[in-house]
């Protein structure tokens, strides 16, 4: 995947306020742990789908490529989690495509 943290949420990193506008509507931030930001959760959000190989996520912050290792270090989302957030972008509207 390239794009796996959809460039960083707006005011952090490069990402668009229209294209994160799907994370306030599926509530997502209830997911979040303590203290993970949204970029880290959504990177171990892409880290669960399980075809996933290798996710491309590009900075030039070292306190984001930081963050970014630990995110990746954590590994995916438990599975319960993943499939919560899974059915909170469905009732968004957000679903894979069939
Ligand atoms: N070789 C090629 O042909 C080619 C073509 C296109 C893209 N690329 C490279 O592929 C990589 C991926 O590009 P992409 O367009 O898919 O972008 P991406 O990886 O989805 O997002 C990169 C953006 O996310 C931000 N970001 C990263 N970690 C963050 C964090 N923890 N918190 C907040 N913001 C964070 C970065 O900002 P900060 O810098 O502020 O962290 C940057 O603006 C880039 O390095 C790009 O240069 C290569």
């Amino acid at each position: 995947v390239r794009g796996g943290v959809a460039r960083g949420e707006p005011g952090e990193g490069l990402g668009r306020q229209d294209s994160w506008a799907l994370w306030e509507q599926a509530k997502l931030d209830e997911l979040r742990g303590d203290g993970e930001s949204r970029t880290a959760w959504l990177l171990r959000f892409t880290l669960s789908h399980p075809a996933i190989d290798t996710i491309i996520a590009g900075t030039m912050n070292p306190r984001h490529l930081a963050e970014n290792v630990a995110a990746a270090q954590a590994g995916p989302l438990p599975d319960d989690l993943y499939a919560e957030a899974k059915r909170r972008l469905d009732d968004a509207g957000e679903s894979p495509e069939a």
